[in-house]
């Protein structure tokens, strides 16, 4: 049987060829795959030749086998239609001819001359090119945005690998072959901009947050406070207060917000492709018990089914873009801008939102428009407080180059949270809306209760932060 196959793959010299460039690749493959597995990172480059080339090569020598074994039919059955022998797929090697075994042993020399400088110019090439700054500069304007945010976030010290591969081999293996398309893709330029989310084929939280973060851990509430300055002349205060009703597991039972992650509860729900509109949700309960909501507008266009996981709520935990107005009442409460500057938080929306061709630019131009606002408004404030003006222009500026991407096309509100609910990103309510029925009529609950107590809403001083902090 072996010897049989091996006599039909080897008669014609396209499927001999075949085999072996399959088998060198193959030999290839596994001897840098066991080398990486041992420790060795060779980079990138090395992995496309790992992942990519040398399967492609693989695949190319399987299919020149069945097109020589095809010709070779093709040339029998010619050969037997005009009753002559088959001729003889291969040169005879005689050796016992003298000449015959100086030709085969000249080819063994160069053969073994050939792989050994075949090998030296793959390591040099590949060395070579890790050697050149390529992630320093096409990768890094690809990935520039959730770079940057990942800086300014409490995931600082982890690796990007730690959330988008994680542990095991299967998934290093998956991550590999889909990082080798994206060096090609990077390099050619074929990357959409901005780089599109949620990411399809993000690894289940179950094998990256909870790795860290024990879904079962009991939050309990958790008081936030909003200080949000007005863009009067005054850049007036108002603080709203929040306790979220977080909640987790306890004893048995889990409750509040990450009652949805507890290990009993399972919720599935149909959506559009971006997870913006949601359609059915299922919700299985820890008795076992299913039930549906469903919305009375259907799905028009493509519709995926999704288990909930902790990415739905927290889908911007490490790349939080963040609108102006609360950067720019971050800036103002931690002195980053002085608040005592007229305007300074209309102003500073005003310049946020204009239309700069690179960072450098928007630093230069908002800088100068916040300048020029004084000076023409405040022709002594432009004096006395010149420091302050310069040091609020930066400000504005660091805050525009921490969000806004132009070569990316990543603007405000391109990557919107889940994480809460407002206009334009419509996070717990895209479930929370009330609309959600199941067939009893009972609805997912929209109740303002649900989920946090509103202690204080927009108040110049309110009660309860007296009380709390006395
Ligand atoms: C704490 C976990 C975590 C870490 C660390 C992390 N990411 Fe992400 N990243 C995510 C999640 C979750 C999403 C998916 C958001 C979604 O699907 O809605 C994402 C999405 C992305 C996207 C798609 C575009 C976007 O902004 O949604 C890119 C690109 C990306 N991450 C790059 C990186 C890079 C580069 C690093 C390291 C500097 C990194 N990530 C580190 C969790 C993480
Ligand atoms: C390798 C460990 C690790 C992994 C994986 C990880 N985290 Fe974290 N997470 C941390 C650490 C450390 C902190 C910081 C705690 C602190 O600042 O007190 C943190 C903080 C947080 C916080 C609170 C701070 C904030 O920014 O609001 C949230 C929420 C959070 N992580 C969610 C997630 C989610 C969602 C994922 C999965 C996409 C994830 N984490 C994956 C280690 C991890
Ligand atoms: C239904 C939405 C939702 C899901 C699902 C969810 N969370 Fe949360 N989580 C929240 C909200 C809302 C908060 C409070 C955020 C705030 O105001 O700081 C929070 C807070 C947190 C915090 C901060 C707690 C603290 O001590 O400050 C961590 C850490 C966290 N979540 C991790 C996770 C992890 C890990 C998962 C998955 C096992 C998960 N969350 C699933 C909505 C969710
Ligand atoms: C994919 C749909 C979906 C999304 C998105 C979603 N929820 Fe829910 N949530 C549900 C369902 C379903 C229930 C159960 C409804 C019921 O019991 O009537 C629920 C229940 C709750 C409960 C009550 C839990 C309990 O103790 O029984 C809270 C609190 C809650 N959600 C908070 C949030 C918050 C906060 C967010 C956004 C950060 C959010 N949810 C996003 C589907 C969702
Ligand atoms: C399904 C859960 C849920 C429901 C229902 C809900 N909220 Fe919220 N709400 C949130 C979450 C989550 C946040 C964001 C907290 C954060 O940013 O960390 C939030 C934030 C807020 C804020 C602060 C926003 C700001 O100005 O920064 C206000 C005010 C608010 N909610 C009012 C309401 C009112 C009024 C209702 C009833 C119509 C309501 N919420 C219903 C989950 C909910």
């Amino acid at each position: 049987m072996i010897h049989s196959f091996f006599s039909l793959v080897t008669r014609h010299w396209i499927s001999l060829l075949g085999s072996v460039i399959a088998l060198v690749a193959l030999v290839l493959v596994v001897m840098l795959f066991g080398m990486e597995l041992a420790g060795y990172h060779g980079g990138p480059y090395l992995g496309i030749l790992t992942y990519m080339l040398l399967p492609m090569g693989i695949l190319f020598g399987l299919a020149l086998i069945p097109i020589g074994v095809l010709r070779k039919r093709k040339i029998d059955r010619a050969a037997a239609n005009h009753h002559q022998a088959s001729p003889a797929g291969l040169p005879v090697i005689d050796l016992n001819d003298a000449r015959t075994r100086g030709v085969l042993l000249a080819s063994v020399a160069i053969g073994m001359v050939s792989l050994v400088v075949v090998a030296g110019a793959t390591y040099k090439g590949v060395e070579v090119m890790e050697s050149v700054p390529f992630c320093g500069t096409v990768c890094h304007t690809v990935m520039e945005p959730e770079h940057t945010a990942f800086q300014r976030s409490s995931h600082s010290k982890l690796r990007c690998a730690d959330c988008h591969i994680g542990a095991g081999a299967d998934w290093f293996v998956k991550s590999k072959i889909s990082g080798s398309w994206q060096m090609v893709s990077v390099a050619l330029h074929l990357y959409p901009t901005p780089i599109p989310s949620p990411v399809h084929n993000l690894r289940p939280a179950r094998d990256t947050c909870e790795q860290c973060h024990w879904p079962t851990r009991h939050v309990g509430d958790k008081l936030q406070v909003r200080t949000k300055f007005a863009d009067d002349e005054a850049n007036s205060v108002t603080k709203t207060v929040l306790l979220m009703k977080v909640g987790g597991q306890q004893g048995m039972a889990s409750s509040g917000i990450h009652w949805h992650v507890d290990r009993g509860v399972k919720i599935r729900f149909q959506s559009d492709p971006s997870r913006q509109n949601v359609f059915d949700v299922e919700m299985t309960a820890a008795d076992g018990k299913v039930r549906t909501f469903k919305t009375r507008e259907a799905a028009t266009g493509p519709v995926e089914w999704r288990q909930m996981d902790c990415v739905d709520c927290h889908n911007r935990p490490s790349h939080t873009f963040k609108m102006p107005s609360l950067e720019i009442d971050n800036a103002l409460e931690d002195g980053r801008i002085d608040k005592t500057l007229p305007f300074i938080k209309r102003e500073g929306m005003r310049v946020l939102n204009g239309q700069y061709a690179s960072h450098e630019e928007a630093r230069v131009g908002i800088a100068r428009e916040v300048a020029g606002f004084y000076k023409t408004s405040y022709a002594d404030l432009s004096t006395s407080k010149a420091a302050a003006i310069t040091k609020a222009g930066n400000s504005l500026g660091d805050i525009y180059a921490w969000n806004v991407f132009p070569k990316m096309k990543v603007t405000w509100g391109t990557y919107k949270s889940n994480l809460g609910h407002d206009d334009d990103a419509p996070g717990c309510f895209r479930c929370h809306d009330k609309k959600h029925v199941a067939p009893d009529g009972d609805k997912i609950s929209g109740s303002c209760k649900l989920c946090h107590a509103v202690l204080a809403d927009d108040e110049k001083d309110p009660e309860i932060l007296k009380t709390l902090k006395p």
